[in-house]
């Protein structure tokens, strides 16, 4: 499935943001959280994106400290009118504090984090800039409204809210439009189908899915047998020795259906994705998160595979069985 790969499709992101392909390019574990970067790896694989068509690269101040917008500036810089890059504010943390994960939204803050990621991107303008997570102790009005100020002041060209209620979304669209949103989507993973999706759609917002791979958990059995000792996800509930064992073993419908197809577990989530916002019929770009050009070359191949309704109905049932709260 992988050797015949042609160029994605592209959308618009929002109502009057940039073209973009169908798949983003998740860019967090290429410096933290997901066990030991690759930097070799990871230059070559956002170089194999671009080609592929996948434009839409994702990062935060966060990442790695700034590390993660340090290492994709290069790259940028070398492609700057082909790449549209997406970067969030909102927690504190920093070199000097990296335990700091208070959320922080208000405009002196917000306007310190957007000089301080454009100077590590090395570039003058931000595509798309999210709130990583919503501070509720600053009104909308004033987070949202230093937001459209950036804009109209040429930092950031796009809006996008992480992780924010369908009340959030529609409340922060009427101050200024907001061409994304980012929250965790997958076949283990749908709470935002209920009330966010519906609402992204009626309001043209972008549905950027994080952690599509249910952070690998998704791609099979293999995987989470293979987590290195520091590897954040080994806190994650999810994958806690008490709940891991059965959230494994829903893979398993997963890998079946991959198997009678001859493509990978991670093709058929990200598969599972594509038909489920057809079905819900909103635009989605998903950013899966990948180190290795050949697992990009991978999950890019899956834009062409179609489930059919007897493997969707297959899958349904997994999301109510995961044990181990979302964080
Ligand atoms: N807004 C938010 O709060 C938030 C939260 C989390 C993440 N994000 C964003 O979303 C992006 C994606 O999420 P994520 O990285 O957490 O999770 P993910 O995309 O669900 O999974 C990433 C994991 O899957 C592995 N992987 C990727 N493709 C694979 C394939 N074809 N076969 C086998 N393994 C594969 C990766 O390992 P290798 O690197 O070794 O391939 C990595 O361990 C992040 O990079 C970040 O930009 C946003």
């Amino acid at each position: 499935m992988t050797s015949n790969i042609n160029n994605i499709q592209q959308d618009q992101l929002g109502q009057d943001g940039p073209q973009i392909g169908i798949q983003g390019l998740g860019c967090m574990g290429m410096s933290e959280f997901y066990g030991e970067p690759d930097e070799v790896g990871s230059r070559e694989t956002l170089e194999r994106a671009l080609e592929l068509g996948v434009n839409l690269f994702d990062t935060a101040d966060m990442y790695g400290l700034g590390a993660n917008e340090e290492f994709l500036a290069p790259f940028i810089a070398a492609n700057r009118g082909g790449v549209v890059i997406a970067t969030k504010f909102g927690y504190s943390r920093t070199p000097e504090n990296p335990d700091d994960w208070s959320i922080d939204n208000r405009p002196e803050f917000i306007r310190g984090a957007v000089d301080r990621s454009l100077k590590r991107l090395g570039v003058d303008v931000i595509d798309l800039y999210y709130m990583h997570r919503r501070d509720d102790r600053v009104a909308l009005e004033d987070s949202i409204g230093t937001m459209s100020d950036l804009v109209n002041e040429g930092k950031v060209k796009q809006l996008g809210l992480s992780a924010v209620s369908a009340n959030e979304l529609r409340a922060a669209h009427a101050i200024h439009p907001i061409a994304a949103i980012q929250s965790e989507w997958s076949i283990f993973t749908r709470n935002i189908e209920e009330e966010v999706v519906p609402a992204a759609s009626e309001l043209g917002v972008t549905v950027v899915p994080y952690a599509p791979l249910g952070r690998g958990m998704l791609t099979g059995k293999a995987f989470a047998k293979s987590l290195a000792g520091d590897d954040a996800r080994r806190h994650f509930p999810r994958f806690s020795d008490n709940n891991r064992s059965t959230n494994i073993a829903l893979v398993a419908e997963i890998e079946a259906i991959a198997s009678a197809r001859d493509v990978t577990a991670a093709q058929i989530a990200l598969a599972w994705l594509y038909a489920q916002s057809r079905k819900l019929n909103v635009k989605t770009v998903p950013i899966p998160g990948t180190r290795k050009r050949s697992r990009l070359e991978e999950n890019v191949a899956s834009t062409s595979i179609s489930l059919t309704a007897q493997e969707m109905a297959a899958l349904e049932p997994l999301a109510s069985a995961v044990q181990g709260v979302n964080v």
